[in-house]
């Protein structure tokens, strides 16, 4: 060790890949978990806006989802990003698929999870086999499948037929889906004229800005994550930072870690306040309070609008 400086602990633009970097989102990992020990469980449909966490939290589920539930063994979790070159052929999906099954731990150590995994051609066909003999063996894959939305592009390829071969298998509990989106999966349903019945039943989780907790976590890195660690930026600098950022996750890691790069570089803190305004405007702010004001700005002068038409009508009447 050269320096007794803690090295940086922020991350902005890349899905946090560190467990211990991780902060927050305890509900929609319970909520995950639930749904996976659930007798029937249900697939669930991550939604949220670019950069807010949705290939964070399927990545942390997939490396962590050991210690959640009772039984891991009952369980093959992979993570897989569907942008991948790969996933553009149906077939492509499924040997992509098999190949971080493949590469799981409980599948290595079990041979009867192994074998239908072989097959050659791997296609719909032998990925249902396969799906069928992981039923047979107790175990549950769970496929937590990153950047859904480039699926749709090769309308070819994933057409309804494709949705309902996913489903027929959902249905009869032989696995379990975890898609991360930028849209509800019914929107895509919809824009791309699908009629398959793949796209009723999902639990939606919304994903949004962090708690205000998880917001104090995250400032306050490595500390509140790793024991024996101090946090890497002063109290001073964490109050920019919440000042800055507010509580979504990329824009506090964004200012996080361009202070304590101004720090290190020596530089003032108005320069750090300058380089994340430019890089803090390529990130459209969630749905907040603003729209949400708009909203109900919108319900006000409806209702006033409607009130004046009654108040008109009844005038006109005793007249
Ligand atoms: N739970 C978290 N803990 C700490 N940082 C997070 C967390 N979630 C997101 N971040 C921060 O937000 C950034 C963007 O996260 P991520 O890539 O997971 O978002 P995304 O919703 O998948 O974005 P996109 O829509 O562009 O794919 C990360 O690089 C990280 O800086
Ligand atoms: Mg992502």
């Amino acid at each position: 060790m050269t320096s007794s400086l803690p090295s940086c602990p922020f991350v902005a633009g890349q899905k946090i890949t560190d467990p211990q970097l991780f902060v927050g989102r305890k509900q929609e990992l319970e909520l995950i978990t639930s749904q996976m020990t659930a007798l029937q469980p249900v697939s669930i449909n991550v939604v949220g806006p670019r950069r807010i966490g949705k290939s964070s939290l399927l990545y942390h589920f997939f490396q962590t989802y050991e210690q959640r539930v009772p039984e891991p063994k009952r369980y093959v979790a992979i993570y897989l990003s569907l942008q991948e070159a790969q996933c553009q052929s149906e077939d492509g999906f499924y040997q992509a698929v098999a190949r971080r099954l493949w590469h799981h731990l409980t599948v290595q150590r079990n041979p009867a999870l192994i074998e239908p995994l072989k097959v050659n051609p791997f296609n719909r066909l032998a990925f249902c086999a396969a799906m069928g003999q992981y039923k047979r063996q107790g175990v549950l894959p769970v496929l937590c499948l990153d950047e859904f939305g480039p699926l749709f592009r090769h309308p070819e390829e994933f057409g309804d037929g494709f949705f309902d071969n996913l489903r027929s298998l959902m249905e009869s509990g032989v696995l379990m889906l975890v898609v991360a989106s930028h849209r509800r999966l019914d929107f895509y349903q919809r824009r791309h004229k699908l009629r398959s019945a793949f796209f009723k039943t999902w639990q939606v989780v919304t994903l949004g800005e962090l708690t205000e907790a998880a917001a104090e976590e995250l400032v306050t890195l490595p500390a509140s994550r790793i024991p024996g660690t101090t946090a890497a930026l002063t109290m001073q600098e964490q109050r920019w930072v919440r000042q800055w950022g507010g509580r979504h996750p990329y824009l506090l890691q964004l200012a996080a870690g361009l202070v304590y790069e101004a720090r290190q570089l020596g530089q003032e803190m108005s320069w750090a306040k300058a380089e994340f305004e430019k890089e803090a405007r390529l990130v459209s702010k969630p749905r907040g309070d603003f729209s949400s004001r708009l909203d109900c700005l919108a319900k006000i002068i409806g209702g006033l609008i409607l009130l004046s038409l009654i108040v008109l009508v009844v005038m006109s009447l005793l007249n």
